[in-house]
């Protein structure tokens, strides 16, 4: 094994909290929802059993409705705010009220696929199947209400891309304005140039306060959210989870739950479809409340190949959008189009190159027949860890890793890379 992998692996034992990973050590002392699956995917290349653990560790903050919170706070810390009284969630063990982008339905498919002969996971999978259906429809029922084939977002960090551009104009109407005092302890362990602005987070806290005051209700925070958006990363990160779940329903599944899934998977895909924007050559997010688009391309923008949702029209222009990005940058995917006003290359999702977003989109361009630029994405994800370590994101201009060091799903993804 390369020092590069024997790393990834130390990096994931690291920050193991008991059956549960955190995604770096005092920056986010919790464990979180995406982050999680990628993670139990790196395990599965070394650790089938502590794959499974990480999913079933994540399931035990499943809401009954189905929400799958994007952080569990399984062991308290003081190094992170907000923290469980903030959300004033009643769930055992605590949990945010909000979500993020849906990947563990695919996780589970790739650790079906490379565990399925072995050990117990069969049962394993048994039992995680019903639990990702049950919320799988949740993102329908809480999040499709008019069944319009779009899933909304209605919170930031919800998307995961917390300050991209792609939400700055939706962003704008929402009140600085808070009930809770703003405590901030991400810039106490990370460069503040690195992080979200003040201002960003007196927006995300007032959204907060505004989900908490409706008791946490989805078609109460449905309809009091200032920020409602169809965001082309989530919706599509949905529709491969449900590609995903459809195959584990054919074993773990009946007719009817098949059939179900069929019809979410056909609604999704016609969803995605509007979301295609010609002026900028990617699929961007839409403002459901004004219902307008955004124009400026991220990352977020590509993720529709992931989810196989391209026409081969569709597939080649984007794939000329991010050759055009290749041209301004030397390592590939900034997650904001370096030509932007708003591109600043070392700003959490505001220009840096994240490796879960690299790993998705690469397998998006090899199944629309772009294999060379897949391996170009690849190539570039794999000397920027093996240079600079599993950091939390990395400089496209330069390659400098930045944010947090010894990242989990960073180091998860080098793990894939080399299978
Ligand atoms: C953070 O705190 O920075 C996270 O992205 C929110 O989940």
């Amino acid at each position: 094994m390369t020092d590069s992998l024997t790393d990834a692996q130390a990096t994931l034992r690291a920050n193991d909290r008991g059956g549960y990973t955190v995604p770096t050590a005092r920056l986010y002392p919790f464990q979180w929802n995406w982050d999680s699956a990628f993670v139990a995917m790196g395990f599965s290349t070394f650790d089938e059993d502590r794959a499974w653990r990480e999913i079933e560790r994540l399931l035990q903050g499943q809401w009954a409705d189905g929400l799958l919170p994007h952080i569990v706070f399984h062991a308290p810390s003081d190094d992170y705010f907000p923290g469980p009284d903030t959300w004033g969630t009643t769930h055992t063990p605590p949990t945010s009220g909000i979500t993020q982008p849906p990947v563990l339905a695919t996780a589970a498919r790739l650790l079906f696929d490379t565990a399925m002969h072995r050990g117990d996971a069969q049962a394993r999978m048994a039992a995680i199947y019903p639990a990702l259906l049950r919320n799988h429809r949740w993102w329908q029922q809480a999040r499709d209400p008019r069944r319009t084939g779009l899933v909304a977002t209605l919170h930031p960090w919800e998307s995961g891309m917390d300050n991209s551009p792609a939400w700055d104009r939706a962003m704008a109407r929402v009140p600085t304005s808070t009930s809770t005092p703003i405590r901030r302890r991400d810039t106490g362990h990370i460069d503040p140039a690195m992080r979200p602005r003040e201002v960003d987070y007196q927006r995300f806290i007032h959204l907060v306060d505004c989900f908490r005051a409706v008791a946490w209700d989805p078609a109460r925070m449905f309809a009091a959210t200032p920020f409602r958006m169809a965001d082309p990363a989530t919706n599509a990160i949905l529709l491969r989870a449900e590609q995903d779940l459809l195959v584990l329903a054919q074993r773990f599944g009946t007719a009817p739950e098949q059939a179900e899934i069929a019809g979410r998977i056909a609604g999704l895909s016609a969803g995605i479809g509007t979301l295609w924007n010609n002026r900028v050559g990617l699929w961007t997010a839409r403002d459901l409340i004004d219902d307008t688009p955004v124009e400026v391309g991220t990352s977020a923008g590509l993720l529709a190949l992931f989810a196989r949702a391209a026409s081969g029209e569709q597939s080649a222009r984007a794939a000329a959008t991010l050759t055009g990005w290749a041209g301004r940058v030397r390592f590939l995917v900034p997650s904001t189009d370096p030509a932007s006003p708003c591109f600043e290359p070392l700003r959490y999702w505001r220009g840096p190159v994240w490796a879960v977003m690299n790993w998705m989109i690469a397998e998006g361009l090899d199944a629309s027949g772009q294999p060379e630029l897949a391996a170009r994405v690849r190539a570039d994800t794999v000397a920027l860890i093996d240079a600079a370590g599993p950091m939390e994101y990395f400089d496209p201009t330069d390659g400098k890793g930045a944010g947090g060091t010894a990242f989990s799903w960073t180091a998860a993804i080098r793990l894939l890379l080399a299978n």
